[in-house]
């Protein structure tokens, strides 16, 4: 055994190395790290030599301290493009402003937080259906829903530093640049809603709009999506899907974009019975951090407090509202973000949609600030009665409780951009060890891999069949890799970055005794675990059934 020292970024490090035969070939192999100076590390060489010899130290159970670490947007983009989660579009051409493309380590965790949302909020209950609608409709739907007239945004540029981004136009007298402060030159109200032709031979063809919300087809199939799904109040539609949106000023990585997918719910009650949360909601004692409009206005900090306290003292208007601030923060926490992150924020009266009587945003904090994560407005009964009166066809269904036809109105509307759901679970999960190594610590349930097998070496053929065997029968379930490539610690590594929680190896151990071992991204933990019993295992660690340390050795 013997110590070297590194260097990197002008910082020393020191490691533990010792020579090994691996492939016919004498290798030196790093065994452990020693800490930033030299008494450091020869105390600590010592102490491990000493254990080793007694015998009760192995390397394999050393613990490694792992922390989240906070980086800048630009950073987690650069991060993004060199590990296979996201690029500019065609970068070969330049790449287009506001477009991204998601690559193979990217498209799957943007899948799995797909998936997840929608298991949680459609099949795990009975009250909401999906629907999956066209995202070029027929015009007169964003007429109708007011998108045309009221969906608009003022463009400016800044006098003195020319940059360029859009104001309310209610805010615009009093506005300033948002880089520089100096004054801005309207260059006049636009409606950020992309326009195609549909029809290949002009003067045929008709000017369409390429969708900028997912809601609006929820309201134009509403009662067909009721009837056929035999829905009763209160219920749900939920979709998710791409939408599009002209932006003057995409920026901040994947934060502002002009194509981007939203996963969104229009949840429909009695408008009698606005009232009546049902009592089994638990949502009394659930804790949040609340910056409503008057704090805002009376220029106060947040504070954290109970629904029933924030209820009682008529801060959040109507117990459903209160619902589904729960149960989206919810979806956030049991998937891993960090509710220290998170705040909600009551738009002013200035800033309310055009459809919306209350609404709430869930803020997260950036490295930019507190921005909207997902905006849950209350909507009423302003979308269902403007399609009503325009198409002429009712959108009343029957109460079977009243016996009476009634209009639902939309309690709450859950609307969360998936790209911004990427982003927090990204900055959550980012976190670097002792060596400033990164470790993604994405919840099993996201990671776009669940796990990576290897063989110890990979010239020993019966060590590669056992491990290949195992990964094809995993891969049957799940989005697993086989690597063979580097030694050990560089495909352990490789994993830790990109948030695969449990790596497999099979040893010469595996051939008699017919086990593997099973690593732990999160603290470098390893078990044995018979082979047979890897599938079911995995299956319980990735849904959170058992926890790495439970695993019986
Ligand atoms: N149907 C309601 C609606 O669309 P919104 O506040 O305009 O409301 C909802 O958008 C969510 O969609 C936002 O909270 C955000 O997560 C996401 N979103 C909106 N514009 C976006 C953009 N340009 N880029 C990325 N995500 C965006």
């Amino acid at each position: 055994m013997f110590i070297i020292k590194k260097e990197r970024n002008g910082k020393d490090y020191y490691y533990l190395r010792e020579s090994i035969r691996e492939d016919g070939k004498v290798k030196a192999k790093t065994i452990a790290y020693l800490g930033k100076t030299k008494k450091e590390a020869e105390k600590k060489a010592k102490e491990f030599k000493q254990k080793r010899e007694e015998g009760n130290m192995e390397e394999k159970t050393e613990k490694k301290t792992i922390e989240n670490k906070e980086i800048t947007i630009d950073e987690l983009a650069n991060f993004c493009k060199r590990k296979g989660f996201v690029y500019p579009t065609a970068e070969i051409y330049g790449g287009l402003a506001g477009f991204w493309d998601f690559g193979p380590i990217g498209s799957e965790l943007k899948k799995n937080i797909k998936d997840n949302w929608w298991k949680y909020h459609v099949h795990a209950r009975d009250d909401i259906v999906g629907i999956d609608g066209a995202i070029i409709t027929n015009p007169k739907v964003w007429e109708t829903s007011g998108h045309v007239e009221n969906f608009t945004d003022v463009a400016v540029v800044c006098k003195k530093c020319k940059n360029k981004f859009k104001v309310d136009e209610s805010e615009l007298k009093d506005a300033v640049c948002d880089k520089c402060g100096g004054k801005l030159e309207s260059k006049g109200k636009f409606v950020p809603m992309f326009t195609t032709q549909v029809g290949p031979i002009e003067e045929d063809s008709s000017m369409a709009y390429l969708r900028p919300e997912t809601a609006q087809l929820i309201f134009t199939d509403f009662k067909l999506i009721q009837d056929n799904a035999r829905l009763k109040l209160p219920f749900g539609i939920a979709q998710i899907g791409k939408s599009f949106r002209n932006e003057i000023a995409p920026r901040n990585f994947l934060f502002r974009s002009r194509e981007f997918e939203q996963m969104e719910i229009e949840y429909f009650i009695n408008p009698d019975k606005k009232e009546d949360c049902p009592k089994d909601a638990q949502i009394d004692n659930f804790k949040l951090n609340i910056y409503s409009a008057e704090m805002q206005e009376k220029n106060q900090e947040s504070e954290k407090m109970t629904i029933k306290k924030a209820l009682s003292k008529k801060i959040i208007a109507l117990p459903w509202h209160a619902y589904w601030l729960k149960t989206e923060l919810s979806w956030f926490y049991e998937l891993g973000a960090n509710p220290e992150n998170f705040r909600i924020r009551q738009h002013t009266k200035n800033e309310k949609s055009h459809y919306s009587t209350d609404t709430w945003d869930i803020e997260y904090k950036f490295p930019i600030g507190w921005k909207e994560l997902q905006g849950i407005a209350d909507r009423g009964t302003y979308d269902l009665n403007a399609h009503q009166e325009k198409s002429k066809k009712s959108m009343e269904i029957m109460d079977d409780a009243s016996g009476k036809k009634i209009l639902p109105m939309v309690v709450a509307e859950p609307s969360l951009g998936v790209e911004r759901a990427f982003m927090v679970f990204m900055f959550d999960a980012y976190s670097t060890n002792e060596k400033e190594e990164v470790i993604l610590k994405l919840n099993p349930k996201i990671a776009p891999i669940k796990a990576a097998i290897f063989p110890l070496v990979k010239k020993d053929k019966k060590l590669v069949e056992i491990a290949k065997d195992i990964y094809k029968n995993l891969r049957k379930e799940w989005n697993v890799l086989y690597d063979q490539s580097g030694s050990i610690g560089r495909r352990y590594a490789r994993n830790d970055e990109i948030g695969t929680p449990f790596c497999i190896t099979i040893d010469e151990n595996s051939i008699k005794n017919k086990d593997a071992t099973i690593r732990n991204r999160d603290n470098g933990e390893q078990k044995r675990i018979k082979i047979s019993e890897i599938k079911d295992t995995l299956r319980k660690l990735i849904s959170g059934e058992i926890e790495f340390k439970n695993i019986k050795n």
